[in-house]
């Protein structure tokens, strides 16, 4: 089985558990739980967004996508896993909220969305470790958005990444950072969800590739997006560390004192096309 096709079982099962997770809040009457609202970190990447065209890529249950629907934005989202795109389409129904969900592999999102061209590409916490080839990613993301469109991304800090991969793997890459540990995925003995209060059995490992800041923010660049603003963050939207507890937003930051940032923002536009002289 290759890693991608090892990361697809894990996510199935993973998608069925966070359904029922409290933090998804799937199961109450309304729009609760906290993955189902956006976070200060998120809105204010965002700015205002009522009235924009947004690509939601690998939007998971939809918790993101009918945040960003509540918020006023005209939603797409694409997620590879047809168990998650068909939850996050019942999950609009019920809330009344008009999203076009589709199942595809994100690779291939420009040809998903038929060469539509959005005012925001939004990406969501825990995506990138699941991309091998970073620069194809953004320069599709690039091709997603109409010039002076934005790239807003919240994601996981890759030193954190790599603090919390190394409690997860015993291979002996995983506490390296950087370069040197990023062209074979590395394999996490993980065994529950990240919304999951315990361990499951059912849950078995899954492969990440880690990525170091400067290949996030050289992938960007290239694609090429102009990078606006760059935020590192104390906070993040789950407990990624044993050592954390919950604050009255949801959101999760180290007990004592943070050493290292948890989470990013970054903002960054897809450049005008500047009309060359002959015209
Ligand atoms: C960690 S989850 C995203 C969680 C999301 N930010 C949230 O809080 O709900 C990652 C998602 O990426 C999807 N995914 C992984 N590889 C993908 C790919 N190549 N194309 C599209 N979706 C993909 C998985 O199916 C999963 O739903």
């Amino acid at each position: 089985m290759s890693d991608y096709e090892w990361n697809r079982t894990f996510f199935e099962k993973v998608v069925k558990i966070n359904a029922g997770a409290a933090d998804y809040g799937y199961r109450s009457a309304g729009p609760e739980g906290d993955r189902a609202r956006l976070t200060e970190m998120e809105t204010s990447a965002l700015g205002p967004i009522r009235g924009a065209s947004v690509l939601h890529l690998m939007c998971h249950i939809g918790a993101e996508s009918t945040a960003l629907a509540a918020l006023g934005a005209s939603v797409t989202a694409i997620d590879v896993n047809e168990t998650a795109i068909r939850l996050a389409r019942l999950r609009a129904e019920y809330l009344r909220l008009k999203i076009d969900f589709i199942q595809g592999d994100v690779r291939h999102a420009a040809g998903l969305v038929a060469g539509r061209k959005f005012d925001v590409v939004y990406m969501g916490l825990g995506l990138i470790g699941w991309i091998s080839d970073l620069g194809a990613l953004f320069r599709t993301v690039a091709t997603c958005l109409r010039p002076g469109g934005r790239l807003v991304m919240f994601e996981i800090h890759p030193v954190a990444q790599t603090a919390s991969a190394a409690e997860k793997s015993s291979d002996p890459r995983a506490t390296e950072y950087g370069r040197h540990a990023r062209d074979l995925p590395i394999r996490c003995e993980y065994r529950r969800s990240w919304a999951a209060e315990r361990p499951s059995g059912e849950v078995d490992g899954f492969f990440l590739w880690k990525h170091s800041l400067g290949d996030v923010l050289t992938a960007v660049a290239s694609a090429p997006l102009g990078i606006e603003t760059f935020h590192e963050h104390a906070e993040t939207t789950y407990r990624q560390f044993d050592d954390m507890t919950k604050g009255a937003g949801g959101t999760w930051s180290f007990v004592s004192p943070s050493i290292f940032p948890l989470t990013f923002t970054l903002v960054a536009r897809r450049p005008y096309t500047r009309p060359s002289m002959a015209e």
